[in-house]
């Protein structure tokens, strides 16, 4: 009996031990398998297998090779510091006798439904040293998305140090690598630029602390084979939820193996991690698409929709901003009287921007005081909040408000009473950016403050309806007061500080929607986007500069969570184009009607009621770009209802060359056999004609799919909209 139990136990420990652990959505494969010696190996990342047999044909040793080593190193699920292999690790560990070395070993796994998919939690352990790794992939089926991140514990004696840890590890075996980073500066956001990975590293990283995503932002798309195309070829999407420093690394080994490890930048940031203590790794994100950029975008549209986002299944508002009309210099009636215009706009709110806090000395009439004070200014104000959330009332719009409060101006109430909670160098001069500094968000302290800052407003004005929430400056003066001594962990423990408020506001008012803004686009991670409803792109508003940079974010994000004003950024282009720009995302205002005339202002008014009819397409529909700004001098976005019953597209002329003879547009995502009225909409006077001799006419979705529309035009900065509806 004892014998046959021996033979049981030994059967299942080889059976798992050459375990296929298969993570799936509909269309993606990821697939582990432990090898002879208990360790964890990815053996394929590819498109769904269509028999699950052929699994079986594939062997642990796929991304592994001998190099004359007497064993084999390459393809570890979670590569670590002091193993066989000579590439990055995902995982360093200086142990508590000072020995850096980990072997992981294959312990467990266990899959569970989640919403929407799959959760597969795989437990690996060293067996010299008692370290625990859990790895974990969300496969989300439909959407074919995965999100991975890694659970690293131990029980030695004394904390170890971990200087790597990485949210994931993935290998990709293909014949080229087309690298597209998104890097940028203010108004410069999110600038694609395409290389072909060659042997080596290739790290993209920001050492910003805080508005992270300034100068690189935490996306990147590789084309495999070629770079990526807008509807063809392989492509894998990746972005991280991290909103401090994070690091993106591309090696591709001595057999042209790449391997991809996203995760929190360990720079200055050796981290203490106290036995028991869990350290979770945040979030990567990826979809592995075979019809290119296009279709990742889209599964990357609808995941956030129905899982990530905060309120990702409600509806959003339109607004009109006072920031660009009026920078600091407003009172309650004037700002009574933009209320007044945002009514007649038929906008859903008006969002007061900066400049209603502080006072005396502190008040902030300039950004270089009273950032911290978070008192109504009473000279500019003096029915505080309140008389403005009634004033809204009365103009029969909602009322929204802007905060910084992760941040302080030197010259405030706040910093004279607690210097303390600002970071700041103990011995050495400060040096400021935009006359502020970071509050010290290790610190819980600061933390409870910086939640006050809304949840006060929000006890004092049950009515307010929307929040920005802005944070202009990276961290200064690189120093935790409250970490003191061991500053080590200041750069993560400064983004979990971040993180613990954003979700204590989430948790407590969940209806409450919010824009994540940082100095325009500095933070733009699906992390923080659990705890906001959209973001702010770039407070670049020239209408020609957004075509690039809405086309950048939209590879990742969803147009509901997108922001887009209309300004008077390039007063050459017509308002026409620009609320044309604007309408391809979530439409507001941030001009005064002095700026307008009154055939623009009702040129505005129709578009927010079209846009406001055609919210459920463009926002909720499936997104097509058609004709790319960085290919071309035209744009062509397009929107198909879920029922693919309307469709929406925009279609932008930037600067055409003269004699230029744009092709048809080919549409995508209809139904071929339905027939589809065509309608031109957003004509720039009510009275005009539209361009198009098709206007009014009907075709099916088979022709507008294969012979295209000419929907280009030869106008500097114009632009047209169309509206189409299955018959
Ligand atoms: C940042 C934002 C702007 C505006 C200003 C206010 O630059 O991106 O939209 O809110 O701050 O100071």
């Amino acid at each position: 009996m004892k014998k046959f139990a021996t033979l049981i136990l030994l059967l299942a420990s080889i059976a798992s031990a050459t375990a296929q652990i298969r993570i799936s959505t509909d269309k993606t494969d990821l697939i582990l398998q432990v090898n002879p010696e208990g360790r964890l190996y990815q053996t394929y990342l590819g498109a769904k297998f269509q028999d699950e047999k052929e699994i079986g044909n594939l062997k642990w040793d796929e991304y592994a090779y001998e190099d004359g080593l007497d064993c084999k190193r390459g393809g570890e699920a979670y590569s670590t510091e002091g193993n066989e292999d000579y590439f990055e690790p995902a995982l360093g560990i200086v142990h508590s006798d000072g020995n850096r070395s980990t072997y992981l070993y294959y312990k467990s796994h266990e899959q569970k439904s989640i919403p929407g998919g799959e959760e597969t939690i795989i437990t690996l352990q060293d067996k010299v040293y008692p370290v625990t790794v859990k790895l974990h992939y969300a496969a989300y089926a439909k959407e074919n998305i995965i999100k991975t991140w890694t659970e690293i514990s131990h029980s030695e004696k004394k904390p170890v140090t971990l200087t790597r840890y990485a949210s994931a590890m993935l290998y990709l075996k293909r014949g080229s690598y087309f690298l597209t980073e998104y890097h940028g500066d203010w108004a410069m956001e999110a600038r694609p630029e395409v290389e072909c990975l060659q042997y080596g590293k290739k790290e993209i990283e920001t050492k910003q602390g805080t508005r992270a995503a300034e100068f690189t932002y935490p996306l990147f798309k590789i084309g495999m084979d070629g770079a990526a195309q807008e509807d063809s070829g392989e492509v894998l999407l990746g972005t991280i939820g991290w909103n401090g420093n994070f690091r993106f690394t591309f090696e591709v080994d001595n057999h042209n193996v790449l391997r991809i490890l996203p995760g929190i930048n360990p720079f200055a940031s050796d981290y203490k991690l106290a036995p028991g203590e869990v350290f979770r790794t945040p979030e990567f994100y990826f979809t592995l698409s075979a019809e290119g950029t296009g279709e990742g975008s889209r599964s990357f549209h609808d995941w956030a929709r129905a899982y990530q986002l905060k309120m990702g299944g409600a509806t959003r508002m339109t607004l009109l901003n006072n920031w660009e009309n009026t920078y600091f210099d407003f009172d309650q009636q004037k700002l009574s009287g933009i209320m007044k215009e945002a009514k007649k706009l038929g906008v859903d709110m008006f969002l007061l921007d900066d400049g209603w806090f502080g006072n005396g000395d502190d008040a902030r009439s300039g950004d270089s005081a009273g950032l911290g004070d978070w008192e109504h200014n009473a000279e500019k104000l003096p029915d505080g909040v309140p008389g403005l959330v009634r004033a809204a009332k009365d103009a029969g719009v909602k009322f929204g408000i802007w905060i910084e409060p992760e941040m302080v101006n030197p010259q405030s109430k706040l910093f004279r009473k607690h210097p303390d909670w600002a970071m700041t160098q103990p011995a050495r001069e400060a040096y400021h950016f935009r006359n502020q500094l970071a509050l010290d968000m290790a610190n819980p302290k600061v933390q409870d403050y910086v939640f006050g800052v809304v949840d006060n407003l929000m006890k004092e004005n049950p009515e307010l309806a929307f929040f920005k929430w802005d944070c202009n400056s990276p961290i200064t003066n690189k120093f935790s007061p409250y970490l003191g001594k061991d500053q080590s962990q200041m750069y993560i423990d400064h983004a979990r500080g971040v993180y613990n408020v954003m979700e204590r506001v989430s948790a407590k008012y969940p209806g409450l929607p919010m824009m994540l803004c940082s100095g325009g686009g500095g933070r733009c991670d699906y992390e923080s986007l659990k705890h906001f409803t959209e973001f702010w792109l770039s407070d670049n508003t020239n209408p020609v500069e957004r075509c690039f940079i809405q086309w950048s974010f939209s590879e990742f994000f969803p147009a509901k969570a997108m922001c887009a004003h209309v300004t008077s950024w390039n007063r050459d282009a017509s308002v026409k184009f620009r609320v044309d720009v604007a309408s391809m995302c979530k439409l507001g205002f941030d001009i005064g009607f002095q700026d307008l005339t009154e055939s623009e202002i009702e040129y505005c008014r129709r578009a927010v009621a079209s846009w406001n009819r055609l919210k459920p397409v463009i926002l909720e529909g499936a997104q097509y770009r058609l004709v790319s700004p960085f290919e071309s001098e035209h744009m062509a976005v397009q929107y198909v209802s879920q029922d693919l019953c309307s469709a929406v597209v925009f279609a932008y002329n930037l600067f055409p060359r003269f004699g230029e003879e744009p092709l048809r547009v080919k549409f995508k995502g209809l139904s071929p056999d339905k027939y589809y009225k065509v309608c031109e909409i957003n004509l720039e006077s009510g009275e005009d004609e539209s361009d198009y001799d098709f206007d009014g006419q009907s075709f099916s979705g088979h022709y507008l799919m294969n012979v295209g529309l000419n929907i280009l035009g030869a106008g500097h900065m114009s632009s047209n909209v169309l509206e189409l509806n299955a018959l």
